[in-house]
């Protein structure tokens, strides 16, 4: 086992720490989810998200069960599914969730995707504060909210969301929603960063990459490093992982951070947050 990462940790509003740098486990099938999860934990990976839609909570809890690290070396992300949103509903999934990942507590639960058109979404955040209350997950928050979502919770509650993970990557830079996150005390994590690889190919992104002398992946998640963001690639080669992670020791000048932020063109390679319903991933 390599020692763990030296990734920063940002501190929530409620004082708990984050890795900054993460492993995601989204598109990792059952079948490769124990092999892909142990791997990651292998090579110093301390912060694994995942979400009950992925699918693969029971292998993702096997692999660190048998990984020897103790609880509370790893952080935990998952996610609340949109079907489970009702009261009841919310407090069953929330349940299955720790049995399927074998865990007591969990350190960050969030609201999958806000659901508002088929949801009460404001009940289901103070369903939230309930798992945090009982001390069953260390942390909440949400995902995929944009400003009218945030503002509703935050306005019923008094509470806002510890972190929203939202799409982000330079492709999709979410520079409004990042400055409100900043001004209402919320972390932000990037997901799909690498825009589900369509950077990697990116000219300005391959310039750049030769440029430092690292690889296309590296110098993206340097980016989201260094913008202060929460950060989840997903690869299941443990190659690639030791090299998504080996971006500790170098530094995007303001000129590179300026090139890649030039990219930003409004462009998703997800679902837009008012289009998921009901079955959407
Ligand atoms: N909250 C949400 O609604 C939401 C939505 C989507 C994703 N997420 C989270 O965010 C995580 C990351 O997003 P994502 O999985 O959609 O996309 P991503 O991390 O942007 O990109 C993953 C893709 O890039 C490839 N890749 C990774 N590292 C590479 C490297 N060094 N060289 C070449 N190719 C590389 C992977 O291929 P291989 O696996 O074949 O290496 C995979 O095809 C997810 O796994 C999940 O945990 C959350």
């Amino acid at each position: 086992m390599a020692n763990a990462l030296p990734s920063p940790a940002i501190q929530l509003h409620n004082g708990v720490l984050i890795p900054q740098f993460g492993y995601g486990t989204y598109k990792v099938r059952a079948e490769d989810a124990y092999r892909a999860v142990r791997d990651a934990l292998e090579v110093g990976y301390r912060h694994i998200d995942t979400a009950e839609m992925y699918g693969n909570e029971a292998q993702v809890g096997a692999a660190i069960a048998d990984s020897g690290l103790a609880r509370d070396e790893v952080f935990i992300t998952s996610k609340l599914n949109n079907p489970y949103h009702e009261p009841q509903a919310a407090r069953d999934a929330f349940a299955k969730t720790l049995d399927d990942l074998r865990i007591d507590q969990l350190d960050l639960f969030l609201i999958h995707w806000p659901m508002a058109q088929t949801t009460n979404y404001v009940e289901t955040w103070q369903t939230m504060l309930e798992f945090e209350a009982d001390g069953r997950s260390r942390a909440v928050g949400t995902s995929n909210f944009q400003e009218h979502h945030l503002r509703a919770i935050i306005d019923a509650t008094g509470v806002a969301p510890a972190l929203n993970q939202i799409e982000l990557h330079p492709y999709l830079a979410q520079r409004q929603l990042v400055q409100l996150h900043a001004e209402l005390g919320i972390v932000t994590a990037s997901w799909s960063p690498l825009a589900r690889g369509a950077l990697l190919s990116d000219p300005v992104v391959l310039d750049l990459a030769q440029e430092a002398g690292r690889s296309a992946a590296q110098v993206v998640i340097r980016w989201h490093l260094q913008r202060g963001l929460v950060v989840i690639p997903k690869s299941t080669h443990r190659e690639r992982m030791i090299q998504n992670a080996d971006v500790f020791d170098f530094e995007l000048s303001a000129q590179q951070m300026a090139s890649i932020d030039s990219l930003d063109q409004n462009r998703r390679v997800g679902s837009h947050p008012d289009r998921v319903e009901l079955g959407d991933r």
